[in-house]
């Protein structure tokens, strides 16, 4: 799958958004205010993984011209605090690119820029009832080491994770 990553521009932020909205249950996903909040913080970041899924031949009198049909298959927002500690704000993959790998390449390019500003480690909060995200983090070599009751607008608990840089090998 030709997947690749590149900033997020502002034409983007629609998508990104409805991303959202299918990503995670109501009172978990980002309103647009809140997911606009996030994006502009001073020190965060945006990543976003695009595919190129079809090269399609449009009819023309003189000769076949082609459109490339881009589509963000997901993206990641993280930011560095001020204390050298990395935080991953949300990472969101379309349900039908899940399991090839994209997820990974998002985290990983947040990882290597973090490391670059000269994060120590990364912090973030996932659903306690988010299996499917606590088994890709645990890969990736987070674990849990705090709770935090009510956290999410719905009531649901919030696990947060933590993953040490200096101690992991470099993100490649
Ligand atoms: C979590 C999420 C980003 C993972 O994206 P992805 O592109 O499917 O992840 P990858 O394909 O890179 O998966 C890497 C590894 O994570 C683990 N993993 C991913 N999805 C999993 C699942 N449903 N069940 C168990 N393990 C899973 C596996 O170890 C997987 O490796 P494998 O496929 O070789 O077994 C994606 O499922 C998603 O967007 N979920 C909804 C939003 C969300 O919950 N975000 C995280 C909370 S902030």
């Amino acid at each position: 799958m030709p997947i690749t990553l590149r900033d997020f521009r502002n034409p983007d932020f629609e998508t990104l958004w409805t991303i959202d909205q299918r990503c995670f249950p109501p009172g978990i996903s980002y309103s647009r205010l809140e997911l606009a909040a996030y994006i502009r913080r001073p020190r965060a970041f945006a990543i976003v993984a695009e595919d190129v899924p079809a090269i399609i031949p449009q009819p023309s009198t003189f000769k076949s011209a082609y459109k490339k049909r881009l589509q963000i298959a997901g993206f990641i927002v993280a930011e560095a605090s001020l204390r050298n500690l990395g935080h991953i704000i949300t990472i969101d993959v379309l349900p039908e690119y899940r399991r090839s790998g994209v997820g990974s390449r998002l985290l990983l390019a947040a990882e290597q820029r973090l490391q670059a500003t000269g994060c120590s480690g990364i912090v973030l909060e996932a659903a306690v009832d988010n299996q499917t995200a606590l088994s890709f983090y645990q890969r990736h070599g987070f674990s849990q080491f705090n709770k935090v009751e009510r956290y999410y607008p719905n009531g649901t608990d919030a696990a947060i994770l933590r993953k040490d840089l200096l101690s992991a090998p470099q993100a490649s």
